[in-house]
């Protein structure tokens, strides 16, 4: 029995890992698929109300005792400092090791792009972005704190280890999924440091996987080209910050970020599933979020716990609602968030009877 740690968040989150959870539900019932969910209320509110963010000895409870966790998002208004988030998310994949940002970026029907005569077919790339360290790692400081002469310092780490391993990742998943080429986006004409160490890496990496193209892109260019001709790309792979924009990017073309699902992702290690987007607080509390990139979030770690086959299912039912419009209104439709999900769950079931 699979266990999995449930954590909605803010904002929109709570709205939108009801539906992914409603799915589940639904999985168990008609499918005989076996999940024990347990329920976490990490986040702003708690936070507000006793000073907890991501609680003592959270991270040895994850590892000891769940398989994957599913969260929705964090971030509130209440809480400027944005504290709270970042002791929960980013101390999930810091201290989880979660070193693989995996963000599919597919466009799952020709009129949900906002691109020019772009099909299906054109939009189709999943990126790596390294999940640990670079420009996330708070390291800096300030000098002369408040006066005319201040200085912020805001360091970025990159190290071999990191850096190859996240590479190597991009590589062998090309090669898992008969994908024919790892595109890689930096800054190095700037950035000489990191940006060196990245190239070289990416050098002598890629030389161990002939038969999978390797190209390196800047990536300012690689923003331009992802909106000019996005059908360049199978597997990019960058660091964290570059990854993190290149992803709303990418989520804008696939029809907004109230679709994009990513995994955080250690292999054979408990890793964390969310949507990618935040907690959309202008759309909180009024049930009109899109749940669908919280359930194909769902549908990734069925994917990673085994259960490839219900993964496949969701999508296609998801898949399916979207061709008939019965989706959110940012895709068009007229549907609440519960009855954008119910959309979805209704067509698992026609599956599940045929
Ligand atoms: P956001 O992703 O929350 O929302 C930006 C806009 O995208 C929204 O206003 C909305 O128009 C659209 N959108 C996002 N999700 C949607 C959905 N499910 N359905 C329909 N439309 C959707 O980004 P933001 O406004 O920059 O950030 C808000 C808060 O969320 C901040 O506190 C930020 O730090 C946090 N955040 C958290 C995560 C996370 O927990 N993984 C990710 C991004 C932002
Ligand atoms: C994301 C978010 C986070 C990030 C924030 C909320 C810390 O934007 O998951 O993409 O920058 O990684
Ligand atoms: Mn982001």
């Amino acid at each position: 029995m699979k266990r999995i740690a449930v954590i909605p968040g803010d904002g929109i989150g709570p709205e939108v890992v009801r539906e992914a959870v409603r799915v589940l539900r639904h999985l168990q019932q008609t499918k005989g698929l076996e999940l024990e969910l347990v329920d976490f209320d990490w986040g702003a509110e708690k936070f507000l109300r006793d000073g907890v963010t991501l609680p003592e000895g959270a991270l040895e409870m994850l590892t000891a005792e769940f398989d994957a966790i599913l969260a929705g998002a964090f971030g509130d208004p209440r809480v400027p400092s944005n504290k709270h988030a970042e002791d929960i998310l980013l101390g999930m994949r810091r201290g989880l090791d979660l070193y693989i940002n995996l963000r599919p970026v597919r466009l799952l029907h020709d009129r949900l792009t906002p691109l020019h005569n772009r099909k299906t077919t054109d939009i189709d790339f999943v990126v790596f972005r390294e999940n640990t360290e670079g420009a996330y790692v708070a390291a800096g400081g300030f000098l002369k704190h408040g006066t005319a002469d201040e200085i912020a310092l805001q360091d970025e780490v990159n190290t071999r280890r990191g850096v190859e391993r996240i590479i190597v990742a991009a590589f062998e998943y090309a090669r898992a999924n008969g994908r024919k080429r790892v595109t890689m986006a930096d800054k190095s004409n700037v950035q000489r440091f990191g940006g060196d160490l990245w190239q070289r890496v990416f050098k002598e990496v890629g030389a161990g996987y002939p038969e999978i193209a390797a190209n390196h892109q800047y990536v300012d260019a690689m923003a331009m080209y992802m909106v000019q001709d996005p059908s360049q790309y199978d597997v990019i792979v960058s660091n964290n910050l570059f990854g993190d924009i290149l992803t709303d990017l990418g989520a804008a073309i696939q029809g907004g970020l109230g679709l994009a699902a990513s995994g955080n992702i250690h292999p054979g290690k408990v890793s964390l599933f969310e949507p990618v987007h935040g907690s959309a607080p202008p759309l909180a509390g009024k049930g009109i979020a899109n749940p669908i990139g919280s359930i194909l979030t769902l549908a990734m770690m069925l994917e990673y716990l085994g259960f490839q086959t219900l993964s496949d299912e969701i999508e296609a039912a998801v898949r399916s609602a979207i061709s008939a419009n019965e989706t959110t209104r940012d895709l068009g439709g007229q549907l609440s968030t519960e009855e954008a999900g119910a959309a979805i769950i209704a067509r698992l079931s026609r599956d599940g009877t045929k």
